[in-house]
């Protein structure tokens, strides 16, 4: 069967060289006689593969020494918890809510603390990014948090929030490794890996060292605890061994179509051709303030549900598929992750085209 164009916000669309690579290497991987899957985690093969991985990425994003990379099962919402259960000194977080990932993660601190929430754009369903060069950030505060690129809303954070010295926590989930970013701007940066870089499930953080504490409540579990990964290579029990190995082909497919610079570029050359169309056409449109758009998801819609659902539906039959937009904001979202080749992006392109015309009266 041939592959459709996937616009899926997550799990989302992988680099079809990646996923041959990982068939070609199912049965045997690297004359060992078995798939990675059926290896043992204390192996010096998968040592390598672990070791690799982490190698890769630090070295695509530039990561600085002082910042451990843990490999973390569970994936974002585990993330939502371990942070205030990590960071909680004074028992005092500020978060900026853009959106409902960074409002679930808001949630879950308020179990562990007081978390305040010192900006939102819920007044205008998040369509926005709200102004940050002067927040009231409590000065007990552990940290701000953000959710840097809203996959629901389709925003980005251009400008990072002046959190007036704490420490900034984001969430990169659906821009990871999508442009290049400054580590050093923040205390924990955490992805979960199913937008753009590998099967969902597995979280990777980048935590900066002087924040895994070691002095933490003794109740806290122990797979809950940064410091458990940090002092274990993120080998203290079995990882999802399959998805870092997933992860660490991606980052290498990265690092050979240019590393992030690359991606960068491109990803902006792919949103620019669907944001343009959008900007132009009479039935679509956008749904962001144009200042906040996310190079990673693009919501839109038509002025009629009607339309909506029959765009959907004849994209989906055309093979452009998982176009619905979020349950909670209903409309239109594609998802141009790296993996979305530019032809893809044409392609969808000249079908809404034609789509408008044919509905046009
Ligand atoms: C930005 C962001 N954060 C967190 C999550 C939640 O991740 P998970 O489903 O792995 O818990 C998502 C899921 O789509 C997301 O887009």
């Amino acid at each position: 069967m041939a592959r459709v164009y996937n616009f899926s916000a997550g799990p989302a669309v992988m680099p079809e060289e990646v996923l041959k690579e990982a068939a070609a290497e199912m049965l045997d991987y690297n004359g060992t006689g078995m798939s990675v899957m059926e290896m043992s985690h204390r192996s010096k093969v998968y040592q390598n593969i672990i070791d690799e991985a982490e190698k890769d990425l630090r070295e695509l994003m530039n990561i600085p020494d002082n910042y451990k990379v843990l490999f973390i099962q569970g994936g974002g919402h585990v993330q939502f918890a371990m942070v205030p259960m990590n960071l909680m000194k004074n028992g005092v977080a500020d978060y900026i809510i853009t959106g409902q990932w960074a409002k679930k993660a808001w949630q879950e601190a308020k179990k562990y603390g007081e978390a305040n929430v010192i900006a939102s754009s819920a007044d205008e369903t998040f369509s926005y990014i709200p102004d940050c060069s002067d927040l009231d950030v409590d000065e007990n505060a552990d940290y701000v948090y953000i959710c840097l690129n809203n996959t629901i809303y389709g925003t980005v954070f251009h400008t990072l929030p002046d959190t007036k010295g704490k420490d900034l926590v984001a969430d990169i989930s659906s821009c990871f490794l999508s442009e290049p970013l400054d580590v050093s701007k923040f205390g924990i940066l955490w992805g979960g890996v199913q937008k753009n870089v590998g099967p969902a499930g597995l979280a990777i953080a980048i935590v900066r060292e002087d924040l895994i504490r070691s002095d933490l409540d003794e109740k806290i579990p122990t797979m809950l605890r940064y410091d458990t990964y940090a002092n274990s290579g993120s080998l203290y029990n079995t990882p999802p061994t399959y998805n870092i190995y997933m992860c660490g082909k991606v980052f290498k497919w990265l690092k050979k179509q240019g590393g992030l610079e690359a991606m960068k570029k491109r990803n902006e050359e792919k949103a620019a051709l669907l944001y343009d169309f959008l900007d132009s056409s009479k039935m679509f449109h956008g749904t962001v303030r144009k200042c906040d758009r996310s190079l990673m998801n693009i919501p839109f819609v038509t002025d009629s549900d009607e339309l909506n659902a029959l765009f959907v539906k004849e994209a989906e039959a055309a093979g452009f598929v998982n176009l619905k937009g979020h349950r909670s904001v209903g409309g239109m979202r594609a998802s141009l992750y790296n993996a979305m080749p530019i032809e893809g992006v044409k392609a969808l392109v000249a079908f809404m085209k034609e789509f408008e015309q044919k509905y046009t009266k």
